[in-house]
């Protein structure tokens, strides 16, 4: 595990559009496993202003989204299809048959996972997946469990992220019960694997997924045993590693 120390959000930022850029460029059709949540919005930013600047090319490039509210439909500006466009596809030259999300409008969980997995195989596999963590060490919506090898499901989300995620949404009400997502078998199948952590609220979880037991009551801490993993945290989300 390659660990990379940020000055702060904008340097993590940075560095993490960095090693996303060197992956396009080193593999022009690659395919990008991307996520979503308030600490990968600045990585987006940076790799949007690198396309403008012409120093990054997506034509060849491929996504696959880690996960996707059940019930919002696409057009719902809380929706990750809806998040993924409005901060990088929109704004690059990628091919919007190239990127892939999850159906959240497609009832039949049981149906839409395994065509998800299937995609995936389609693709070939994810060459670089990029990944928050969630305050309870959760990693797409994969939430504390008793177990860690699921391929794409359904989860119920929990009460702490319901709360963490209710601030984008009007009424706590609002916010979807349950969601699509890769789960931890799928996402230890990426040949490489960018955890991006930013903040001082991710200091313990960050710690607890990186140096703590490989628990899936932490679901990131599965990620200790993945041989290509690097992570790059900021000053506050470190405050619990020795410099
Ligand atoms: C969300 C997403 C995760 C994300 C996490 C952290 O619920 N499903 O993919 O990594 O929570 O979000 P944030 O970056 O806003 O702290």
């Amino acid at each position: 595990m390659k660990l990379y120390r940020a000055k702060d959000y904008k340097d993590m930022s940075r560095k993490a559009a960095n090693i996303i850029s060197a992956q396009v460029i080193m593999k022009p059709n690659c395919v990008l496993g991307l996520a979503t949540g308030s600490t990968p919005i600045g990585t987006y930013e940076q790799l949007v202003e690198w396309y403008k600047k012409g120093d990054l090319d997506f034509a060849e490039v491929k996504t696959a989204n880690l996960d996707e509210y059940k019930g919002l439909p696409r057009d719902n500006e809380q929706s990750y299809y809806y998040f993924m466009n409005s901060h990088l596809f929109s704004h690059v030259n990628i091919d919007p048959a190239n990127t892939h999300i999850p159906d959240g409008m497609e009832p039949d969980a049981e149906k839409e996972c395994s065509h998800y997995e299937e995609v995936l195989a389609g693709l070939g596999g994810v060459d670089l997946q990029l990944l928050g963590l969630g305050h309870n060490g959760h990693i797409g919506f994969n939430e504390p469990d008793e177990e860690f090898d699921k391929l794409t499901h359904c989860v119920n989300l929990t009460e702490s992220t319901i709360e963490a995620n209710k601030r984008f949404f009007e009424k706590e009400e609002d916010v979807p019960r349950q969601a699509y997502t890769m789960g931890i078998k799928t996402i230890m199948r990426a040949k490489k694997i960018l955890l991006i952590v930013s903040g001082a609220d991710k200091a313990d979880i960050l710690y607890q997924s990186l140096c703590g037991p490989i628990t899936p009551h932490v679901p990131a801490s599965i990620l200790q045993l993945h041989n290509d993993v690097t992570v790059v945290a900021d000053e506050a989300a470190l405050a619990k590693f020795a410099k």
